[in-house]
């Protein structure tokens, strides 16, 4: 479990929605012990039966044995306290995507782990350089972005700002691959390597259909067909949800003014009538209930 230099052993994970369950359950599937903490008991029950259901699911395919699987539960702690995560080697933050909130937990966790403990940060479109200011030593702040659902995608970008100490960012690194997860790593710029990307595609997908250039169906087929990805661009937005995606854009583009990610103009007028893709049931498809084959 060591990686260069830390001795990583216990993991704390703040926050577990949707993302922060699926990371708790990595550190734990990997013998990590992990100080899962959520706001109140009702959050904090989601979270574990979110970990439980995880593991049933590897379970019935196969994918890990019931002894395993009660022995990385058992591997977690939950808990309301986020003073509990004062002995930690690393936290790990994965709270709402709002920066005074994050710098808000970042100020308290500054208070209570060690000067050694490193904190971290799972945020997919806000600056690790503005979350790190909140604390007394931006130098141990690093951001690592998982990939949703975390259990299951192999990346991880490990986000460096200009202060983060480069041993940290070995060592942090070193603790992706002991997870068998592939670390890439970048500076802090909006989208990191792998959304800055997509998103610039996905958005000249949505200029294409707006401007009739070619039917849903043909710009999804050909991507599809022709580039061997899993799914076309508009289905994808569809599944990402519209208003989700719309951000992420809007986000990018106010940091980087870079024309590729300003937003499509139909995305905002989809946003605003409510389609919002599968999860409404309408978005460039339709979609006969939320998650439905496509239908029309
Ligand atoms: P979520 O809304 O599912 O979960 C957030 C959780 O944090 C909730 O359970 C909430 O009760 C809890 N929380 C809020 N404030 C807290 C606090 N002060 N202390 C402890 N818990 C607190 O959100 P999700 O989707 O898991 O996103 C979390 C972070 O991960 C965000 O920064 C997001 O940008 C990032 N992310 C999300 C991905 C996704 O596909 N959903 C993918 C990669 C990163």
């Amino acid at each position: 479990m060591t990686s260069n230099g830390r001795d990583f052993r216990t993991i704390g994970v703040v926050g577990l929605g949707t993302m922060g369950a699926g990371i708790a359950e990595v550190f734990a599937r990997n013998g990590y012990d992990v100080v899962g903490v959520e706001v109140g008991e009702e959050s904090l029950e989601r979270g574990r039966q979110h970990v439980q259901h995880s593991t049933d699911r590897a379970v019935k395919r196969g994918k890990l044995s019931p002894e395993d699987q009660a022995t990385l539960v058992g591997h977690i702690t939950f808990t309301t306290s986020l003073e509990d995560v004062k002995g930690c080697d690393l936290v790990v933050e994965a709270i709402v995507e709002q920066l005074p909130v994050k710098q808000e937990l970042f100020r308290r966790l500054d208070a209570v782990v060690g000067p050694e403990t490193v904190l971290a940060t799972n945020t997919s479109s806000l600056s690790v350089t503005e979350i790190s200011t909140s604390t007394s030593s931006p130098g141990r702040v690093i951001g690592v972005h998982f990939f949703n659902p975390a259990p299951v995608q192999n990346l991880v970008e490990i986000v460096r700002t200009v202060v983060t100490e480069p041993d940290v960012l070995e060592d942090v690194a070193g603790l992706a691959r002991s997870l068998n997860k592939t670390p890439v790593i970048c500076g802090d710029k909006a989208g990191f390597i792998a959304n800055a990307l997509l998103f610039g595609y996905l958005n000249h997908a949505v200029a294409m259909y707006e401007a009739k250039y070619a039917s849903r169906e043909d710009i999804d087929a050909a991507m599809r067909f022709g580039c061997g990805y899993p799914m076309g661009p508009l289905a994808l937005l569809d599944l990402i949800g519209l208003d989700t995606a719309y951000e992420i854009l809007d986000t990018m583009y106010k940091q980087g003014r870079d024309r590729l990610h300003a937003p499509a103009p139909i995305l905002k007028q989809m946003v605003a009538a409510g389609l919002l893709g599968r999860k409404t049931g309408r978005g460039f498809y339709t979609y006969e209930a939320p998650d439905s084959p496509i239908v029309v």
